[in-house]
């Protein structure tokens, strides 16, 4: 691990989604090789750290969310030893490496199922037990055929939820975190930790009373997820996972609004601030975002990731330059998703598709050069969106890009100065302090007023705060 330890805290990771980043070997499908080679463009952005989505075997029911070994790496992405050099060459260059750890479930095909059935969550009756719902819709139990018992899955049927409350599991979990620590990573990104725990007793959720604010399934929706969800006991498990880690960086998924966030940092460093993911791109819902979640002391401020609309969808183009300086001037850690850097938008998807919840059009291949030969000298597991618009190649070097707005950005954040101070303005503006500057967007389609003071940076030509434009001044 390179040193000093709390190197995260006003850090920019970015997202590697390894089947869709670079491929090495032309079978179409990234892989760890590839990643290595193309760590240079990290470094060129300025990051500090890079977060590999999973990378274990897995039968692929959900891309790899479903592990069916967590102490190796899918032989469609390499070899551990492939791991290990990448690692290498990362902190080579001054990235740390963290990894996507799927603590809460399984892939069905995990031999635990079979040979440690005590380490999965089953009902106690002959059929679901309670009224819990799946992420993606459906009941959250299904009937083991060999066994004929029912086994909780939180997502899909083919990912069991694993039973936090025995202490074997933990103990074993606690041998995946130092196996991989000893490997040389930095860190880990919890995947859907809010769920490590669920009701002892197995009590029914209560009917909804009030709208969930992220994006759920509509019949998951319908209910309150009070014992299925966020347990008050779920931080007690988790202080085994940080046991193990020491001060290796843990960044939770913690799918909840930032209001019942606080509680999850007493044992993680940083939980995920979705409140910028999921507020429209309109000044008044994002300042009132930003204000809920920076009561937060430690936030990870995400606009996008391999689950929802790419950030050009959901903003759009026009607004991508503001976003940038809105997700890098932020007090905090910053997460970037492979492909933003370049304005890549959602792409058609596949027929059929891969992923059974619709995501497939949210990972298409990094776009590297405009002959699509960038990603893959093969066939494509996805096809590229609009390589000939953009790519990295033709952004290098030219200071109107969107990529070179993004490097300057990761590198001015450091300048920027402590102190965060959220300031009244025009209709349609987030403007706040970050030390002896200020920052102002303009998240509408007219011409507002910019801040005095000296521009350190301006996303626009033209004078002012134009239409979807954002600067920077010193104070
Ligand atoms: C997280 C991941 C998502 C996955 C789910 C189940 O939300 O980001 O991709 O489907 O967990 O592991």
């Amino acid at each position: 691990m390179l040193a000093p330890a709390m190197w995260w805290r006003d850090a920019v990771v970015y997202q590697v989604y390894p089947r869709s980043f670079q491929d090495s070997d032309g079978d179409g499908v990234g892989d760890l090789r590839g990643i290595a080679e193309r760590l240079e463009h990290l470094a060129y952005l300025g990051v500090d750290a890079l977060w590999l989505s999973p990378i274990y075997p897995s039968p692929l029911a959900d891309f790899g969310y479903d592990v069916s070994d967590y102490t190796d790496v899918d032989p469609r992405f390499g070899m551990l030893s492939e791991l290990d050099a990448l690692v290498a060459s990362a902190h080579g260059l001054g990235l740390r490496v963290l990894l996507d750890f799927v603590l809460c479930h399984t892939s069905i095909e995990h031999p635990w199922f079979r040979e440690h059935p005590d380490r999965y969550i089953w009902s106690p009756v002959d059929g679901p037990p309670n009224n819990w719902v799946a992420a993606f819709g459906g009941p959250a139990w299904s009937r083991d055929e060999r066994s004929g018992r029912w086994y909780l899955h939180s997502f899909y049927p083919e990912q069991p939820d694993l039973d936090w409350r025995n202490p074997e599991l933990v103990e074993a979990m606690k041998g995946v975190v130092r196996f991989w620590l000893e490997r040389g990573v930095d860190g880990f990104r919890l995947d859907a930790v809010n769920l490590i725990l669920k009701d002892a007793e197995l009590r029914d959720d209560p009917p909804a009373t009030g709208e969930f604010p992220f994006p759920r399934a509509a019949e998951s929706a319908t209910l309150e997820h009070v014992y299925s969800d966020n347990r008050p006991d779920a931080i007690q498990a988790l202080r085994a996972v940080r046991a193990a880690a020491g001060d290796a960086l843990l960044v939770g998924e913690v799918y909840l609004p930032t209001s019942q966030c606080a509680r999850w940092l007493e044992v993680l460093d940083l939980v995920f601030g979705f409140e910028l993911l999921f507020t429209p791109w309109e000044g008044e819902p994002l300042r009132a975002a930003i204000d809920r979640a920076v009561t937060l002391e430690r936030v990870a401020w995400v606009m996008s990731n391999h689950d929802f609309d790419r950030l050009a969808t959901r903003v759009g183009a026009e607004n991508l330059r503001a976003a940038a300086v809105l997700l890098l001037t932020l007090p905090g850690t910053a997460f970037v998703y492979q492909g933003d850097e370049i304005g890549l938008a959602n792409g058609p998807g596949h027929e059929p598709p891969f992923d059974r919840a619709g995501r497939d059009r949210l990972r298409h291949p990094m776009q590297w050069d405009a002959s699509a030969r960038g990603f893959t000298t093969g066939e494509p597991w996805l096809q590229l969106v609009d390589p000939q618009e953009r790519n990295v190649e033709s952004q290098r070097g030219d200071p109107g890009s969107l990529l070179e707005l993004y490097r300057r950005l990761t590198a001015l954040r450091r300048t920027l100065g402590e102190g965060f101070r959220l300031l009244d303005a025009e209709p349609g503006v987030v403007a706040f302090e970050r030390g002896a500057h200020t920052v102002a967007v303009n998240t509408t389609a007219e011409p507002r007023t910019a801040p005095r003071g000296e521009i350190v940076l301006a996303t626009h030509a033209e004078t002012g705060l134009p239409p979807h434009a954002a600067v920077i001044v010193r104070n």
